[in-house]
Order: structure tokens, then sequence, then C-alpha cells
């Protein structure tokens, strides 16, 4: 049973293929997977998406000039509107909010106390100037302003991989920063690892500690993670 507000981010990779020259290509069957996993435990959560290749793959192509930002903007809100017409197939009443529009905790507060689940995802936001704003952010800025309980990353791998090629089973500080350091001397690993590790130092840095996993999103790994069980990589933060 799990009782705590709770935050899943679904990776990009886990819904869509991200694969060299995929371009809004949806993985439905995995997405359906997803849905059905949220459908049997969604009290008290939060979801977030990333963007994957309805995303990334704008962000190279228009950049992120006014227009480049408004069409990768377009390109995540088709994502938001096939996950988020998904959930409900399933029965969920999903609450799409748009980070390019503006999100607060506030709004996604007021979603949660009317009986919804807020759906955030990764997408292109106007700070001092328009940048990327990753689900992963989203993920640490929601932890914080409800103190949530815990926290997952699903993502297409099973966990945060050792410089050896085995999933760690607990990731605390010490062992983290061992890893980043090795990293920096080791190139050829350095997108994979390197790009997983350094989101989860951001984790660290967060001004309220909290359990965190990092999984593979398959359908058991959902459940369990969403019934309050240990799944994949242990983040002790
Ligand atoms: C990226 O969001 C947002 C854009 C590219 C506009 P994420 O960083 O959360 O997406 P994934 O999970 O890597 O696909």
């Amino acid at each position: 049973m799990r009782n705590e507000l709770t935050i899943l981010k679904i990776g990009g990779s886990v819904i869509t293929d991200k694969s060299e020259g995929a371009y809004e290509k949806l993985k439905e069957a995995e997405l359906k997977e997803v849905c059905r996993a949220i459908s049997e435990n969604w009290k008290n959560l939060i979801l977030v998406h990333g963007a994957g290749s309805f995303g990334h793959p704008h962000v190279r192509k228009f950049g992120l000039s006014s227009l480049g930002a408004s069409k990768v903007h377009l390109g995540c809100l088709r994502l938001s509107e096939r996950f988020c017409s998904a959930l409900t197939e399933f029965d969920v009443p999903a609450y799409p909010i748009h980070p390019f529009l503006a999100y607060t905790a506030k709004i996604v507060e007021k979603a949660l106390r009317n009986g919804f689940l807020p759906v955030l995802h990764g997408d292109v936001v106007m700070n001092e100037r328009i940048e990327v704003l990753s689900g992963d952010d989203i993920v640490v800025h929601l932890a914080e302003a409800f103190k949530a309980g815990r926290i997952g990353f699903a993502t297409d791998v099973d966990g945060v991989y050792d410089l050896n090629g085995n999933v760690v089973e607990k990731l605390d500080r010490t062992l983290l920063e061992k890893m980043l350091a090795e990293i920096g001397e080791n190139k050829g690993k350095e997108d994979v690892t390197g790009g997983m590790l350094r989101k989860l130092q951001r984790l660290y840095e967060m001004g309220h500690k909290c359990s965190a996993y990092v999984f593979r999103g398959s359908y058991e790994n959902l459940k369990k993670f969403l019934q309050g069980e240990k799944v994949g990589t242990e983040v002790i933060i």
C-alpha cells in the first residue's frame, strides 16, 4: 500500500522510439502497458513524461527561436495528447499541464484536489530566454514543492549501471561521485552513463530528501513502484 505523494517520470524512450532518424514515433504497445499499470494505482500521484522523438529531433531541426520553440512545443503537445488520451481510455482522469503555457505547484495541487491525475511533460519554456525544460527538472521542482515521499524514473534500461555494466542496487552520494569521477576519465561511456548520472546528481542538490528509483518502465516494474515496493536502482538521497 502506498500513501505518500509520489512523482513518476516516464522517460521519452519508454513510450517513443528515440533511435536515429525516428520522428514522432510512438511505441503504442508500451504506452498501453504504462497506462494499464498507472490505471491500477494513480491516487496521490503526479505524472511527468519526457518528449522522446516528439521533442528532441525538433530542437535539433528547428532550434529555439520563437518559431523553432513553437514547433518544438507543438510536437510535445502531440505526445501529451496521445498519452492523456490513452490514460482516459483506461478511465484515468488525466489533467494535461503544459509548461510552455505556465505551470506552478498551485495548478498541480488544484488538479490533485479535484480528483485528477496531473500530467506534465518536458517542454520549451520562456525564462530570460527560451530554453528546453527537461521532465527531470520538473520532477525535482515538484518533489521539493510537495515534499514528495517517493519519486521514480522509468527508463529503457534496468537501472543505473556501474562501469562494469552491472545494475547498481543502491546508489549513494559517495558512489555517485566516484562514478562521475571515473566517467570523466572514460570518455567512451560518457554518453549513456554520463547522461544518467548527471541527471541523478541533481537529486543530490535537491532541497528535500525522499526515496528515488530508476528502473525499466515495464508493466511489472511500474506496478511494483506504484505499490510502494523497491525496483531497479534505489537512489539514497
Ligand atoms: C525534453 O524533455 C524536452 C524537449 C526536448 C523539448 P525530457 O528530457 O524529459 O525528455 P526525454 O525523457 O529525454 O525524452
